[in-house]
């Protein structure tokens, strides 16, 4: 069963931002899906590594996204981004340890961050998208 399921409720406004949270979705899964199968350590690190590059690549794409629309809560999000990447540290050195409660209790963490982050921080950041465009085309009225 996976740990996360992705519905409509968490489409954002920007299509590219969307496309890689459903990825997310599926590294995650595949992750947690790893651990409760107690799959070989060198399998389930690999995926770890997997979802370490991959939400570097997103809060990168989304970090350069902030600076392009000059957005206002770029500090608040990006420590949001830091507490994710800093959690996957512990991922590995739980990793590390062999035990599957802390990797489960890491993954949870994980699953509940990504949630919140999409309906909240991600939210906010698409909907600024349309503030700024709408005060664009203002500007050209
Ligand atoms: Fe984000
Ligand atoms: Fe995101």
């Amino acid at each position: 069963m996976p740990i996360v399921t992705w519905s409509d409720d968490y489409l954002l406004k920007n299509e590219r931002i969307n496309d890689h949270h459903k990825l997310f979705f599926k590294i995650l899964n595949k992750l947690y899906d790893g651990i409760v199968k107690n799959e070989s350590n060198q399998s389930i690190d690999s995926v770890i590594v997997e979802l370490e590059k991959y939400s570097t690549t997103h809060f990168v794409y989304e970090e350069i996204y902030m600076l392009d629309i000059s957005y206002g809560h770029m500090k608040d999000h990006i420590s949001q981004h830091d507490i994710f990447r800093s959690k996957i540290k512990e991922l590995k050195s739980a990793y590390s340890s062999n035990s599957i409660e802390a990797k489960l209790k890491l993954v949870a963490f994980l699953k509940e961050w990504t949630l919140g982050h999409i309906i909240e921080e991600d939210q906010r950041l698409a909907e600024w998208q349309d503030v700024s465009r709408a005060s664009s085309r203002a500007e050209r009225l």
